[in-house]
């Protein structure tokens, strides 16, 4: 390995001072909290601000994490679409257990969401999967996501497969496979970066439908 990228990555040091997070301010409502944050950052013109770091972990107490796009968020919880068949998919299914993260460097902080999933209704997934641009839908059925495949030509054939298959007919069903989970928080960390390392982070934390606040150590 590269040692002076590894020096480099040693030195690389950034001082965080764009914002501070204090018990005033912040929202009585996580859910309020996260809404004032995500404004925020689709303001600051962050990159895929729905853009998530989903960890999930198997049944053998395995944890792994992926990206995934935040499709809505309410008082119920936070929704994203995936393969039911795929790793997360599988270690879902066996263990509701999920947490999923938001880092805008531009803004300096992360969102800590920690909970459990559950699969959404067929009607809404159906519905969301509707909303998607035709070659997306066409993909889901394409892709056995996670599966090992032989090489890109198999993705690409059942692409062409897929496409030929539903030339003739408007609305592509959705793969029964294919939908939308649901997080349903019990846990909020709100993270601001500060000067020093001295870091502002307010957990959240739901007791008897009442959410608490306490101020954790950087
Ligand atoms: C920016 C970005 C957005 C993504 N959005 C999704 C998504 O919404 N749903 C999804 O299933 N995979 C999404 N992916 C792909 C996942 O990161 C991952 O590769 C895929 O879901 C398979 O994960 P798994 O094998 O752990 O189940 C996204 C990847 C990136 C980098």
């Amino acid at each position: 390995m590269s040692t002076s990228l590894n020096q480099k990555i040693q030195s690389l040091r950034k001082e965080y001072s764009t914002a501070s997070l204090s018990e005033q301010d912040i929202h009585s409502s996580p859910f309020m909290q996260f809404e004032i944050w995500m404004q925020q950052a689709v303001e600051a013109l962050v990159p895929e601000p729905n853009a998530m770091n989903l960890s999930t972990v198997s049944s053998l107490g395995k944890p792994s994490s992926r990206i995934v796009l935040l499709r809505g968020f309410d008082e119920n919880g936070f929704t994203f679409y995936t393969n039911y068949n795929s790793h997360k998919g599988n270690d879902m299914a066996k263990n509701n257990f999920a947490c999923i993260n938001f880092f805008w460097p531009e803004l300096e902080r992360q969102i800590r969401i920690e909970g459990i999933i559950e699969k959404l209704d067929e009607q809404t997934s159906t519905e969301y999967f509707h909303s998607r641009p035709r070659e997306s839908q066409i993909g889901a059925w394409a892709s056995n996501q996670s599966a090992v495949i032989e090489s890109r030509k198999t993705v690409e054939e059942a692409f062409i497969k897929y496409s030929e298959t539903f030339k003739n007919i408007e609305q592509i069903p959705k793969p029964a496979h294919w939908g939308g989970l649901l997080l349903k928080p019990d846990t909020f960390e709100f993270w601001q970066g500060r000067a020093s390392r001295l870091h502002d982070r307010i957990k959240y934390t739901c007791d008897k439908n009442n959410w608490e606040t306490e101020r954790l150590s950087p």
